[in-house]
């Protein structure tokens, strides 16, 4: 483990502030989302996968009954008296992520105790703002962390997901979904999850060989917060197109937005989400047969219609997908944005073998056209949330393997 790493440096941050041993220590991935974009708003089957990149919490019961939680990288600190509140503070800031999901294990996750006072460390390796899923990884290894520190039973995957969301919606005012939550929650080595966000179901389907291929980020460099507007503003177009056609848009045709009813604008957004669920159907079939290059193209196909329909891509964004799709044939295999958009990273399907000359290609476009170098990483299907260390186990609770 690297000095860098998330878990080495929260006990550090730990140790540091509170000049003890943390008692739990949880981590949670983030996630990069392969194909099903802005459809888990409307139960859609989505194609996510956690990734190799971790957010960290230690957690003590506090000795002198204030709660705190600091965090290095975020220069986060909060305090108050007593346990955590149970509403929101709005001078709470990034806190209120944590505190939501103290809150919510008692009320969403039906786990009846009182909390303590706590001391509270968090680090990260996830970007902020790129459409990773950083808060989700903090909400997540959050609820892990508390029920444990409380003696409570561990919470399964749907329970810290669901908590992890209403943290989102009522204490940090994000209208979000539920897959980054549960593919933080319910990540595998090795798969790619198929998360059904109706019947909050999960699957595991085979990822590409690692030996053979690679999943890169390229990072735009613009960051976004989707409590701005835009992600509400694009729910609000669903919802009225639902109310025209009279069902939910995860059974409505393509036919049935051609009505004067309906603005065009609304029906655009409409339209991505009904053929975005085609073509996860697609991909689906696609990663079963090991289809890669069909993978690929539904990747292009699903990008192009976040640009033109529902539109949440942005020009650095679709500069670094055409700059992939233009050396499709020498290596890239396929290339969308991921996440809620307005910015963020780019994920690419590519051969390992020729990679490399061909992403600097990339990133060399890139940087004459906007006068910046993109941050590129790989990422490699990984294990979702565990607990790292409990008083019984420090540090050696079992750990499932890392990466593919
Ligand atoms: C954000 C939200 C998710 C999902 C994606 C778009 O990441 O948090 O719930 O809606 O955008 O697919």
């Amino acid at each position: 483990m690297s000095s860098n790493d998330p878990m080495t440096r929260v006990g550090r941050c730990f140790r540091d502030r509170f000049s003890t041993e943390p008692l739990v220590v949880a981590t949670a991935p983030g996630r990069v989302n392969l194909l099903g974009e802005h459809i888990d708003h409307r139960d859609g089957v989505v194609l996510p996968f956690a990734i190799d990149r971790r957010a960290a919490i230690a957690v003590s019961p506090a000795t002198e009954g204030r709660t705190t939680i600091i965090s290095d990288d975020l220069g986060l600190t909060f305090e108050c008296p007593g346990p955590p509140p149970g509403r929101p503070d709005p001078d709470a800031g990034f806190a209120n992520h944590l505190l939501g999901v103290v809150d919510g294990l008692r009320s969403t996750g039906r786990l009846d105790f009182e909390p303590r006072p706590l001391s509270v460390a968090i680090a990260s390796d996830l970007p902020a703002g790129g459409g990773l899923s950083s808060s989700a990884a903090i909400e997540v290894a959050t609820g892990l962390a508390i029920a444990a520190i409380h003696d409570l039973p561990t919470p399964d995957v749907r329970t810290l997901a669901k908590v992890a969301r209403r943290a989102e919606h009522d204490w940090v005012g994000t209208p979000c979904g539920i897959m980054d939550m549960l593919a933080s929650a319910g990540g595998r080595a090795g798969r790619i999850l198929a998360i059904d966000c109706g019947s909050l179901t999960l699957d595991e389907l085979p990822a590409p060989s690692p030996d053979d291929f690679a999943f890169m980020l390229l990072d735009s460099g613009v960051r976004h917060r989707l409590a701005d507007g835009g992600y509400a503003s694009r729910l609000a177009s669903l919802e009225r197109v639902e109310s025209v056609v009279g069902t939910s848009l995860k059974s409505a045709s393509l036919d049935s937005l051609r009505t004067d009813s309906i603005d065009d604008v609304d029906r655009s957004r409409a339209r991505h989400v009904i053929t975005e669920m085609a073509r996860v159907e697609a991909a689906v079939d696609a990663l079963t047969r090991t289809d890669l290059a069909r993978l690929g193209a539904l990747m292009f196909q699903g990008h192009d219609s976040l640009r033109d329909d529902f539109g949440v891509s942005t020009p650095e964004l679709d500069l670094l997908v055409e700059a992939c799709r233009s050396r499709r044939g020498r290596g890239v295999l396929g290339a969308r944005m991921t996440g809620g958009g307005f910015g963020g990273w780019v994920v690419a399907l590519v051969e390992r073998r020729s990679m490399k000359p061909v992403l600097h290609e990339v990133l060399d476009e890139f940087e004459s056209r906007f006068d910046r170098r993109p941050e590129l990483l790989e990422v490699r299907p990984s294990d979702g949330a565990r607990i790292e260390a409990t008083p019984g186990h420090p540090l050696s609770y079992p750990r499932r393997s890392e990466g593919a």
